[in-house]
């Protein structure tokens, strides 16, 4: 205010000192001023009608621009819907997503019918079966395995050849054969053993080696377990097309296992070229064996193949039962990978047993595998049916050497 009211007294006070001076420069100057005025006021007029129209236009294009249409009005997103109208991100469909979670499938136009099924929450049980009940029973399957063998062996002790080795020895086995049972044995045996390491190798090797050593027995053991199967396959083709004639149950058996083998009743039951105890060991072997290929076979072609679904729809026809047929492809594997280990500890336990008698168990046995001659005591009180087969020259082969039994003419 002081400011402003000092500025009026001065401009006062020239036109007031002109006034006094010159009248007509004094008239002229006058003139002059109200010109400058009127200029000002047109100026000042045009920058604020500018200012107004910058103002306007700035309004307009906030207005219409995309980031505006985010923001204002009806637009705006509320409650999950998304602008547009499209259902792609903002909103959350936990139906939708519940369904798909627990393995929902979708149609799929390409090829690969098995993308229609997002996730398969099956996988999950599958996984915390395998690493936990299954193999936790497994491990106790196979060490009370060992545990009762033991048992038995301590309690029972060898079983000898009663009469004592007879020093002449008779051909049990032929050349083929014994190579057919070697080649089963030996592939097994790695089978079981790179088996065994993927069930129980994290657990068991991974503390006391590492895990680079660990991965690299894994990896080897895994190339082992793929190719060593065929051998596998090939020993129980041969095994079976040999030995199956001789397996196929009689009346004898009956006795046998009434018997217990001999353990009950006292002397030797009768047999034939095998005891019914033999004969369930054949059989196991050849059944499972064709049981553990096949799911191997799955196993190593994954997504090829619908065996469980197939069976389960024989078992439904057949049985009346109500077990799932629409298996989807992954499930498939799960169920085989599943599968596979149960035949291989079965067959393992089994075979721990058929190892024990084929060496500590019992005396005299092992020959009959690794030369192919037995005593002929212990053929007689093991297999009395089949010495008598192979002297009546009815069965089997006779060796002719010096101390071996001739086959009767
Ligand atoms: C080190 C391991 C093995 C030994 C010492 C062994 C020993 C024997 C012996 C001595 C026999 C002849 C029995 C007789 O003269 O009556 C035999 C037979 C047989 N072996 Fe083995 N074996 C072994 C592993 C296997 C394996 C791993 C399998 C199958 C996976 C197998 C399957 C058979 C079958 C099916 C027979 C005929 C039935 C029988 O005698 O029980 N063996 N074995």
């Amino acid at each position: 205010m002081n400011a402003m009211s000092n500025k009026a007294s001065f401009n006062q006070n020239p036109g007031q000192q002109n006034h006094g001076h010159q009248n007509h420069g004094h008239q002229k100057r006058g003139a002059r001023s109200a010109a400058l005025k009127q200029r000002d006021q047109a100026r000042s007029f045009m920058v604020i009608a500018l200012t107004v129209l910058m103002a306007i236009s700035a309004l307009l294009w906030l207005h219409n621009s995309p980031a505006s249409a985010q923001v204002s009005g009806a637009d705006k997103p509320v409650a999950g819907a998304t602008p547009g109208g499209t259902d792609s991100g903002a909103s959350s469909d936990a139906e939708l997503w519940r369904q798909i979670r627990h393995g929902v499938t979708g149609t799929v136009v390409g090829h690969n019918k098995s993308a229609g099924l997002l996730i398969q929450s099956d996988g999950q049980q599958w996984r915390l079966t395998r690493n936990g009940p299954l193999a936790m029973y497994s491990a106790w399957a196979i060490l009370g395995t060992l545990l009762l063998l033991s048992l038995f062996f301590a309690l029972r002790g060898r079983i000898r050849i009663s009469h004592g080795k007879s020093g002449k020895t008779m051909k049990r086995f032929s050349g083929i054969e014994r190579m057919g049972h070697w080649l089963l044995a030996s592939s097994f045996i790695l089978l079981a053993l790179t088996g065994l390491n993927l069930l129980f190798g994290r657990k068991l090797l991974i503390p006391l080696i590492g895990k680079d050593a660990f991965s690299t027995i894994t990896i080897f053991g895994k190339f082992i377990h793929n190719y060593v199967a065929f051998a596998f396959m090939l020993g129980l083709v041969i095994v079976a097309i040999l030995w199956l004639v001789h397996n196929i149950p009689n009346r004898h058996d009956v006795v046998w296992l009434l018997r217990g083998g001999g353990m009950l009743g006292g002397g030797h039951p009768k047999a034939r070229k095998f005891n019914a105890g033999q004969k369930i060991i054949f059989w196991v072997v050849i059944l499972c064996g064709i049981s553990i290929s096949m799911s191997g076979w799955a196993l190593m072609n994954p997504f090829t193949t619908t065996m469980f679904g197939d069976t389960f729809s024989s078992l439904n026809d057949a049985f009346g039962t109500q077990l799932p047929t629409d298996v989807a492809l992954i499930q498939e594997q799960q169920y085989q990978s599943l599968w596979h280990t149960i035949m291989a500890v079965f067959m393992i336990m089994v075979v721990l047993a058929h190892i024990y008698i084929g060496t500590i168990g019992m005396e005299g046995a092992l020959d009959a595998m690794t030369s192919g001659d037995v005593d002929t005591n212990w053929a007689k009180e093991h297999h009395s049916l089949w010495v008598e087969e192979v002297q009546a020259g009815k069965k089997g082969t006779a060796e002719t050497g010096k101390e071996s039994i001739q086959p009767a003419e």
